[in-house]
């Protein structure tokens, strides 16, 4: 627990690490994959409920203060980060636990099953997650039905708090074509998110994190953000705003060509960053789920992703959301240090609950409205 803990902070996490996480994590036989199912299952069910919504919301509590990003406002600091709920099953919730936005997917053109399982692993020691789901998801065309049974369109505030989305490659496209199958996501999507993000960051896609690569990024994030303005044609908001998700691996010669493409391309912000390929950090008694293949995350990130999201926010005036290892309130006020515009979580979320949004929400973003 931090000092800067409030009241309200410090039950909830009194009671979700005594009462709620043990239980949590004790159930379906300690499946980590099975308890994420069974816990997000029970967030959908709490977003059909509104009353039980407006009680949620009066404990984890309102956000201090909002921040204009990209054109888009947000009531808080902190987001949900993409794949948590990469289907949208509990769009109606979020809000109401304390995100000030949820970032669904990462989805695909076509539906996919994922990786075999287990492929989710809680290093608790390490306060980390290695993942190599492979984006299981039902498919942009299932997301875009669920969106419009929730009546969630593009700038409407329907659930509350804008809606982004992360689009991704279907692993039996052929790298070759992945334009053509973020395209199709990006045609059924951009009418429902308040903003879409390019995920070409993901360790568990073969041959994904190589459309970082210069003249692949610049031929993705080109036909992108054509369409992003043909789409909006009729549209007096104008064009969907499109992030990119990148790698926390990626080299600062690296990470300033990415940024070079991405201005030339009129991209509107930066997410930073994805899980990792390194095992640095892990503590001794995790060394030997440390060798399952995948993308670390939670507190061996915290030091790479706040120096990725500096070293962005130094070079360039386009928004940044820093994502990576936010456990405290402290490593929540050192990456808005960093520069970061917004912030989102998603593994310190597992590990503390909403004592991490409730704490969150109570920073000073850092107000100047970026856009391009
Ligand atoms: C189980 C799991 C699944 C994830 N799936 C996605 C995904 O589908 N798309 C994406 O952009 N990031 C995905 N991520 C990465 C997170 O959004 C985030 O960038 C990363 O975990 C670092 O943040 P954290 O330390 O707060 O977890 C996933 C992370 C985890 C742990």
């Amino acid at each position: 627990m931090t000092a800067a803990m409030s009241g309200r902070s410090r039950m909830l996490d009194v009671g979700y690490r005594t009462v709620l996480r043990p239980a949590l994590f004790r159930t379906a036989g300690g499946d980590a994959e099975r308890v994420h199912e069974r816990t997000l299952r029970m967030i959908a069910r709490l977003g059909g409920h509104p009353a039980a919504l407006r009680v949620v919301g009066g404990l984890v509590g309102r956000p201090a203060d909002g921040v204009t990003v990209a054109g888009i406002r947000f009531p808080g600091p902190v987001g949900l980060a993409a794949g948590m709920d990469k289907n949208g099953i509990g769009v109606q919730a979020w809000g109401a636990l304390g995100f000030s936005h949820a970032e669904l997917g990462t989805v695909t053109a076509r539906p996919q099953p994922g990786n075999p399982r287990p492929r989710l692993f809680r290093l608790r020691d390490s306060r980390a997650i290695i993942n190599r789901m492979g984006f299981n998801n039902d498919g942009a065309q299932a997301l875009a039905d669920r969106l419009d049974t929730a009546g969630v369109r593009r700038g409407n505030n329907a659930v509350g708090i804008p809606v982004g989305i992360s689009i991704g490659k279907t692993k039996s496209t052929p790298l070759a074509e992945a334009t053509a199958d973020y395209l199709s996501s990006l045609r059924l999507l951009a009418p429902r998110a308040d903003y879409v993000a390019v995920n070409v960051s993901s360790p568990n896609t073969p041959g994904l994190r190589s459309l970082q690569d210069k003249a692949a990024l610049a031929e993705l994030l080109g036909a992108l953000t054509a369409e992003a303005r043909l789409l909006a044609a009729a549209d007096p908001a104008g064009p969907v705003p499109i992030f990119v998700k990148i790698a926390p691996d990626l080299t600062e010669t690296a990470l300033d060509e990415v940024l070079t493409v991405c201005h030339d391309s009129g991209i509107q912000g930066l997410i930073a960053t994805n899980t990792t390929l390194s095992r640095d950090g892990l503590a001794p008694s995790d060394r030997m789920l440390g060798h399952e293949s995948g993308g670390l995350s939670g507190a061996p990130l915290t030091v790479r992703a706040r120096t990725v999201v500096r070293h962005l926010t130094s070079q360039t005036t386009l928004p940044v959301i820093g994502v990576g290892g936010i456990l405290t309130a402290a490593d929540g006020q050192a990456m808005l240090d960093a520069g970061a515009s917004l912030l989102q979580v998603y593994t310190g979320y597992i590990f503390r609950g909403p004592a991490l949004t409730s704490e969150l929400n109570q920073l000073t973003v850092n107000q100047k409205e970026i856009v391009r």
